[in-house]
């Protein structure tokens, strides 16, 4: 016994600064000597504490809407790389490495981007590792919000399609498993939006890199989301146009939408439960002769044609169906002025502009018509399209998927996620039941894009957690401890549970229901409480 005692006493005293007696703030800082892997250069590996102001020079400096500065969640190492991805290409890749990893579950988060764009996702990235999670944020492949960096530049769409997660994924990884004594256990990934649709694609495509796949509002199916851009701004026209609506009478149009679907579901609450029962007649804001905006808060005909043709599904050539019709709600701003504002969306713009046609003069307003959809969907760059419905590989690596969307969504259709949801179902030949193994999407009413809304649409999700108030709701009740539960514990989500913020107090709550199940109203108790729903087949 006592021989023992010394003998590993005397190795320790002999052993040179080994690992187990480096600091954690020594070995994260001597990350710049030891971590290395092919094509990657270290920028940045700095130790950071609990509430440093973390601020992103080259974010101010470009002057885009990237975040430019993030407060530390946690004690944490901080690595910046940048990554090589071809002579041409390369990403940069954060790794955020907290304190306790080992303790809270040694857990691996992967996030995502959004629009055309390479910002890194630090809000996501931060709510991460306040949960103990290492976390990996990467660019994307380009630096800021637009998709000006696409022009005559293959591997930088590439990139942007795939390869970025991908490579982010495996360099993140293999610091992490360098950087602490034991190894990864579960790996996640969390996106919205664009984020979302790289989540698809990891799920399509190389499922065996995560557990657990969180995808929110998902540009799956790119091709039509980025055609249905085109599409609302060739319905709207320009500001000023006759066929152009002010964002006030877009509110209007959201009130008679209120007015005319929000009874369906048994509660008036401005949230409509399941938006593919509402039908809505713009021709009810029509102008009779002699009236007119101004005196009777009335639309022209023109005007209404636009509510119609943006509210309908949209077919191309030969009358193939593109896209399903835009959700009927239009009420935020944000959506305004991505779609309604007269305006033609910047992500559709920029897509066929810098990654399809690489040229600059290229515009929605005098380019864009079928033709131009079909060349996108035929060229498909990279596979971009994320577009595939046989899910087998995830189905046998185990890997979870979780989507939601919002159904006030006003850039990209919850209508989007059903339909692929279906094509999944038929396509694997794979009833509710089946596809509920591994493969789960929750119709959330009242959330708008990502974030937003009049529902209880707070679910700790991606891009959720800059919400006031977000952190008086509780974790463990967050979309990715959920999908955390499924992978570890084997308890698979029946319901999603969403609350309702409002200046930053939760003032409601709802347990959003599987998808083919829908969350109904029992007929009594107060509406804001979870209890007073319940998931029915419809
Ligand atoms: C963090 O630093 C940036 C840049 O100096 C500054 O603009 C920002 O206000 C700071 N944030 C906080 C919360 O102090
Ligand atoms: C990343 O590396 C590439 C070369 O692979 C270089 O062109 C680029 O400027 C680097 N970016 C940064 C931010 O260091
Ligand atoms: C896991 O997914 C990969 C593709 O990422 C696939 O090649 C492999 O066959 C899958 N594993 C199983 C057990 O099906
Ligand atoms: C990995 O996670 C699983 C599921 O939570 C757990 O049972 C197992 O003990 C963990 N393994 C390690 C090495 O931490």
């Amino acid at each position: 016994m006592k021989s023992t005692v010394l003998l590993t006493t005397l190795s320790l005293l002999l052993s040179p600064a080994s690992a187990q007696t480096e600091t954690f703030e020594e070995r994260c800082e001597g990350l710049t000597e030891s971590f290395s892997a092919a094509d990657t250069s270290i920028l940045i590996a700095d130790y950071v504490t609990q509430g440093t102001n973390i601020t992103f020079p080259e974010t101010i400096a470009a002057g885009n809407t990237c975040l430019k500065f993030i407060i530390s969640s946690t004690d944490m190492c901080r690595l910046r790389l940048n990554v090589s991805t071809s002579d041409t290409s390369s990403v940069i890749v954060e790794v955020f490495l907290p304190t306790d990893w080992e303790a809270e579950g040694k857990r691996f988060l992967m996030t995502g981007n959004g629009g055309l764009g390479g910002c890194i996702q630090y809000a996501d990235m931060t709510y991460g590792t306040s949960l103990g999670f290492a976390v990996v944020g990467h660019d994307n492949g380009h630096a800021g919000d637009s998709g000006l960096p696409f022009l005559n530049r293959a591997e930088v769409v590439k990139d942007y399609a795939w390869r970025a997660l991908y490579t982010a994924g495996q360099v993140g990884k293999s610091v992490v498993n360098h950087f602490y004594p034991s190894n990864i256990n579960k790996s996640y990934y969390i996106g919205c939006s664009s984020g979302g649709r790289q989540g698809m694609k990891a799920a399509q495509d190389f499922p065996e890199e995560y557990d657990g796949i969180v995808s929110a509002a998902p540009a799956v199916d790119f091709h039509a989301v980025i055609a249905a851009g085109g599409h609302v701004f060739k319905s709207t026209g320009p500001a000023g146009s006759a066929t152009h609506l002010t964002q006030d009478q877009w509110n209007a149009v959201h009130q008679l939408v209120v007015a005319q679907c929000d009874g369906i579901d048994g509660v008036l609450d401005n949230v409509i439960e399941d938006p593919m029962k509402c039908q809505p007649r713009p021709e009810a804001l029509l102008c009779g002769p002699g009236q007119t905006w101004a005196s009777d808060q009335c639309l022209t005909a023109a005007q209404v044609l636009t509510v119609r043709k943006v509210y309908s599904p949209i077919y191309g050539n030969d009358g193939k169906l593109i896209s399903p019709r835009l959700n009927p709600l239009t009420k935020e701003f944000v959506g305004y002025r991505a779609m309604y504002g007269g305006v033609a969306s910047y992500i559709t713009e920029g897509w066929y502009k810098y990654a399809l046609y690489n040229d600059p003069t290229w515009t929605v307003q005098n380019d864009f018509n079928w033709n131009v959809v079909d060349h996108d969907f035929q060229q498909d760059l990279y596979g971009v399209g994320t577009d595939k419905t046989d899910l087998t590989d995830a189905k046998n690596n185990n890997t979870r998927i979780l989507m939601y969307h919002g159904l006030a969504d006003c850039l990209i259709s919850s209508e989007n996620s059903y339909r692929y949801y279906e094509r999944v179902s038929r396509d694997m030949g794979l009833p509710s039941d089946d596809l509920d193994e591994f493969y789960r999407f929750f119709p959330i009413s009242g959330l708008d894009h990502c974030t937003g809304g009049d529902g209880a649409g707070f679910v700790g999700g991606s891009v959720q957690y800059s919400t006031p108030g977000a952190l008086n709701v509780d974790p463990a009740d967050s979309v990715l401890m959920t999908m955390v539960k499924w992978v570890e514990q084997g308890i698979a989500p029946e319901t999603l549970t969403g609350r309702k913020l409002v200046g930053g107090v939760v003032t409601g709550a709802r347990a959003h229901c599987k998808h083919p199940l829908k969350t109904t109203y029992k007929g009594t108790g107060d509406p804001n409480l979870a209890s007073s729903w319940e998931c029915k087949t419809a």
